[in-house]
């Protein structure tokens, strides 16, 4: 059985926590391509700056990285998002990921608008910029506000790249998490996964 589905929204939205658990509910595959830019960003900042290569060679080891969660690497990997040839680099994997036997999910920015454009099911997972900024810092600590200011840094880059921007497919459902537990935000995206699997 193929099946995908496609969990879109900014940093800190709980789009992770979202689909692993889908993921968990549904026994789907989950690919978290926010790690793959991540990954690309720390690697071309430790090679002489070579985002390109970087992503047209990533291997397993880059990805299983320690120190790809970190605000750094966020920044790095938004910075590396903008340029085409990384993000075509890494199309075709994230789109074999998708139609792989048993089901998919991936979490990202684009995956509902450019990578799969036909998921059976698409969510747009988001929050107030305070409210993702404060999720942020109970994770990394520091100094508060120069955590929503990051956050708010990386929106706008994500937002306002000419390729493939962070935006809401034309049908896709909309989860705001800003109010809401955990436990609520995943029943409402896995009550739409059921509704499409009928
Ligand atoms: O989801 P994340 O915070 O791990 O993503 C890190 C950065 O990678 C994000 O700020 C933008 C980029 N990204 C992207 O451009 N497209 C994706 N599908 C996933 C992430």
């Amino acid at each position: 059985m193929k099946f995908t589905v496609a969990i879109d929204g900014p940093a800190a939205a709980g789009k992770g926590t979202i689909s692993r658990a889908v993921a968990a509910r549904f026994g789907f595959a989950h690919l978290d391509t926010g790690a793959l830019y991540r990954a690309v960003g720390v690697k071309a900042g430790g090679e002489g700056g070579d985002p390109v290569a970087a992503a047209r060679g990533l291997t397993p080891a880059d990805l299983a990285r320690e120190d790809l969660r970190t605000l750094a690497a966020g920044q790095a990997a938004s910075k590396v998002a903008v340029i085409p040839e990384v993000r075509q680099a890494l199309l075709e994997f994230q789109r074999e990921f998708a139609r792989r036997d048993g089901g998919a999910v991936l979490d990202g920015r684009d995956i509902g608008t450019v990578i799969c454009p036909e998921a059976e099911v698409k969510l747009f997972v988001t929050a107030s910029a305070e409210v993702r900024a404060h999720r942020r810092w109970l994770e990394v600590g520091g100094d508060a506000a120069a955590v929503l200011a990051e956050v708010v840094a990386r929106d706008a880059r994500d937002m306002n790249r000419a390729e493939a921007p962070l935006k809401p497919a034309a049908d896709a459902v909309v989860i705001d998490t800003s109010t809401m537990s955990i436990e609520a935000a995943v029943a409402a995206a896995c009550d739409e996964i059921a509704k499409r699997m009928r």
